[in-house]
């Protein structure tokens, strides 16, 4: 049912998430991932993102998974840049110099399915899942990565009662709760973002706040 939510709203064009400007937090915070050239980022539930573009001309290599194939069509054609399709058991891989997109339900993807990864940049993917799904997407990230791998985490974080996600509300506390057990939580900034977000005012939302967090693996 999730799956279906998502494939039909990238089919009827309904991606406000969607933005046309690099992320602001992404490019004033991603040196706290202590990754270098040549290191891979892995982003989970990438649509068509261009923050991807952007770590790619950071010279970082870049896996996104994404279950919509319209997404993932879009983001190769609209940023000009040839790919090969090969199928797997669990999708389609889209593969080029630097960017690589599997095209698959993440619940679906094991560590093998991927190469090493360096460190995960997540905006909008977390809040993308309703509560009773976002433990499991903490076991699934959590199993995909080393334990080296730091995690740029961003979220929105709202009064969830006068709202109905996604995206959902998910706040310092929610983060905690939800990484708390294997991972370090630091909480980065918080910005209160709602001026700039002329679609949310127009929900009614009393406060709106893009939080940024650091997730560093606990290592027992
Ligand atoms: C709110 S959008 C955010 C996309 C991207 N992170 C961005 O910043 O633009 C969430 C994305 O997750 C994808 N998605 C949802 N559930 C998924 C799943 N189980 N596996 C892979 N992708 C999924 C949706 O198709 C959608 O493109």
């Amino acid at each position: 049912m999730q799956a279906d939510f998502w494939l039909q709203r990238w089919q009827a064009g309904e991606i406000g998430f969607h933005r046309h400007e690099y992320n602001a937090h992404m490019t004033r915070f991603i040196d706290l991932l202590g990754i270098g050239p040549g290191d891979h980022i892995l982003v989970p539930l990438c649509g068509k993102s261009l923050d991807m573009i952007w770590l790619c001309e950071q010279n970082f290599r870049v896996t996104g998974i994404e279950i919509s194939p319209v997404a993932v069509d879009a983001f190769f054609a609209e940023n000009n840049i040839e790919h090969d399709i090969s199928e797997y058991e669990w999708g389609l891989m889209y593969q080029s110099d630097s960017i690589n997109i599997l095209c698959a339900d993440f619940f679906n993807i094991h560590s093998a399915d991927l190469p090493h990864i360096d460190a995960v940049y997540d905006r909008a993917s977390l809040i993308a899942l309703p509560q009773d799904i976002r433990p499991d997407y903490v076991t699934q990230l959590a199993r995909l990565i080393p334990d080296t791998a730091r995690s740029l985490l961003i979220t929105l974080d709202y009064p969830q009662q006068e709202m109905n996600g996604p995206p959902f509300s998910v706040g310092e506390a929610d983060v905690k709760q939800l990484f708390g057990q294997q991972f370090i939580v630091e909480s980065i900034i918080a910005e209160d973002c709602l001026a700039n977000e002329p679609r949310f005012q127009a929900k009614g939302l009393s406060r709106l706040d893009e939080r940024v967090f650091l997730l560093i693996k606990n290592i027992p």
